[in-house]
């Protein structure tokens, strides 16, 4: 029995769930599910004062794995940090240790037309951002704001400690000797102490994995080359919060921020989560695109309850429905078929049943 927690969250979050839910639907009987669902993020705050409620937090230390959708929207950008929807996903993450967060980058032949990259140099690209998903700047302390002889100001802390640094870079190494054996590490070791710091534990930390290639950029430099040479990179790992910023620029040479997955471990279980948000703008519409929601079950598959069999299914499901023309609204273009975000759930779903 596989204990698995549903928070969808705000916005986007409930529409592209309940796709996730009906891909799940096609592996019960071959494996079992006992699904509980529990709020986070806004919805949370509304209900119990808070975006990551104790229910929620217990439910999620008992559960195998957690399905997250996406929160926040701006009838909570007036609350102060510690109660925005944001501060839901955060706790939960950094509750249950789950401190590297693994994007992966797939370029689906179908959608080349539509990245904002020119074909060329779209070859060979496929890169994993490992993300360090529980320290860095996020969660540094002191932080706050003050007020000092009538000047305001507002700071963070950008801080890593050893182990935080050694555990992250060895999730990268790790999976690269899965893939092409290259670890590129971004920092910004030219500036700040705390990414200096981050070189040297990196490099330090490599010195046990004599097979693998590592090398370093600065974080401008290679924000610059995921546009300029994508194709240069296999396992990128990176802080927190560069991490953030660099997997929504990798997101868009694919065609889309919709169609990326992401899974968070290194706890006791593990959270599975598309990299984009909750799309207030869109939300309720039919316009969101489930797929990185439906690729974030298909990891769920692989890495929690060992089916690589059928995460691969789900990748082949998604790669048909493309093949067919279907589009969600923002892959879409002249010649293919709109869908609306259930009808491509519902697309897929069939395919897999066909298997
Ligand atoms: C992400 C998101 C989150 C982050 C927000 C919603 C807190 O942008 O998962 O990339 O910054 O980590
Ligand atoms: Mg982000």
């Amino acid at each position: 029995m596989h204990n698995i927690l549903i928070t969808a969250g705000d916005g986007i979050g409930p529409e592209i769930m309940e796709e996730a839910k009906r891909v799940l639907s096609c592996f019960e009987g071959e494996l079992s599910f006992d699904f509980t669902e529990k709020l986070i993020g806004g919805a949370a705050f509304e209900q119990y004062g808070s975006p990551f409620p104790k229910e929620t937090e217990e439910a999620a230390q008992k559960s195998d794995a957690i399905l997250f959708g996406a929160v926040g929207g701006p009838k909570w950008d007036v609350l102060p940090l510690a109660q925005r929807p944001e501060k839901g996903v955060l706790a939960i993450r950094k509750t249950l240790g789950l401190y590297a967060n693994l994007r992966p980058l797939t370029i689906w032949p179908q959608l080349v037309d539509f990245s904002p990259l020119r074909p060329e140099i779209l070859n060979d690209v496929s890169f994993i951002i490992v993300r360090e998903l529980t320290g860095d700047v996020y969660f540094g302390e002191p932080r706050g704001f003050k007020e000092e002889n009538g000047q305001r100001s507002a700071f963070n802390t950008m801080v890593y400690t050893e182990e935080e640094i050694r555990r992250i870079s060895k999730v990268a190494f790790d999976l690269a000797r899965k893939r092409k054996k290259r670890v590129c590490s971004i920092d910004k070791s030219n500036v700040l102490e705390s990414m200096r710091f981050w070189r040297e534990i990196v490099e330090d930390t490599h010195r046990d994995y004599p097979d693998i290639e590592l090398s370093h950029l600065y974080v401008d430099n290679a924000a610059m080359q995921i546009i300029r040479k994508p194709s240069s990179f296999d396992v990128m790992l990176t802080s927190n919060m560069f991490g953030d910023i660099l997997s929504d620029e990798s997101a868009v040479l694919s065609g889309s921020l919709g169609l990326l997955p992401s899974s968070s471990i290194g706890g006791k279980n593990a959270l599975y989560e598309p990299i984009h948000g909750s799309a207030p703008d869109i939300a309720g519409k039919g316009l969101a695109n489930p797929i990185g929601m439906i690729l974030s079950v298909a990891m769920m598959m692989d890495h929690s309850f060992n089916r690589p069999d059928i995460a691969k299914n789900i990748h082949q499901a998604v790669s048909n429905v493309l093949d067919k023309g279907l589009r969600t609204t923002d892959i879409w273009s002249q010649g293919m078929k709109k869908v609306s975000t259930s009808e491509m759930g519902h697309a897929i779903e069939k395919e897999i049943r066909m298997m």
